[in-house]
């Protein structure tokens, strides 16, 4: 099952250390983490840390892509963030699955793991603006580099976890590694090229537009404006 909010009730643990509290519960080590997964060659530890820091990645985008499609004035861009935001929520599926296969637990939550949800959080944050402080179109805009930023960093993670795959011994981990990379590859590629392109599209028509600027235009008429946006 799909989680997208890992909770002590839902097994997540976490390791401890002098400024870092952990009930003693859901507490975990170093020690346990590396004899979970056990990769012949390769740092176990290590890894484990960093495909939870990848799947905390895939939940928050799955948040971001929510949030991002339920504000956004654009039909075209919204359909978009709606289409992604499923196929993020398949890759946190994927990764679970491919964790817990792994004899992982799915809903560790490493050091790295806390630092990607902080770098999201403010991610998100910052595409909310006290009502009056941003308009509309660079609203619209910072949804479109939030989601740029977060899929360059999908698409790293992703190619990382490519490279990863081809250092593991022959064998079952192996198989299973190569058939998430194979299933989610040419997606990342697809959500940063497009994310690149369409914000290179709208900057360019903002850059040449008479509408550029918002000063003195009613909300109706700036949302319609926005609407139009990549229509032709
Ligand atoms: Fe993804
Ligand atoms: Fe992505």
């Amino acid at each position: 099952m799909l989680t997208l909010h890992p909770t002590k009730e839902q097994g997540a643990t976490s390791k401890a250390n002098e400024v870092m509290y952990v009930d003693p519960t859901a507490t975990t080590t170093d020690e346990e983490i590396s004899s979970q997964i056990v990769i012949e060659g390769l740092n176990s530890g290590f890894v484990a840390d960093l495909l939870s820091g990848m799947l905390t990645h895939e939940r928050c985008g799955t948040h971001l892509y929510r949030s991002v499609a339920g504000r956004s004035n654009n039909p075209l861009l919204k359909q978009k963030y709606e289409h992604f935001g499923e196929e993020t929520a398949r890759h946190v599926e994927i990764l679970e699955q491919l964790i817990s296969e792994s004899g992982g637990n799915p809903n560790y939550v490493s050091p790295t793991a806390r630092v990607v949800e902080g770098m999201n959080s403010k991610l998100l944050e910052s595409t909310f603006m006290v009502n009056g402080a941003i308009d509309l179109m660079n609203q619209e805009m910072a949804m479109l580099d939030a989601v740029f930023l977060a899929e360059s960093m999908d698409h790293a993670n992703w190619s990382t976890l490519s490279k990863l795959t081809e250092k593991l011994p022959e064998g079952a981990l192996r198989q299973r590694f190569t058939a998430a990379v194979d299933e989610v590859e040419a997606q990342e590629d697809e959500h940063l090229d497009w994310a690149k392109k369409t914000k290179l599209r709208i900057i360019a028509m903002q850059a040449e537009s008479s509408l550029a600027t918002t000063i003195g235009l009613k909300t109706e008429e700036v949302v319609a404006h926005i609407r139009g946006w990549l229509s032709s």
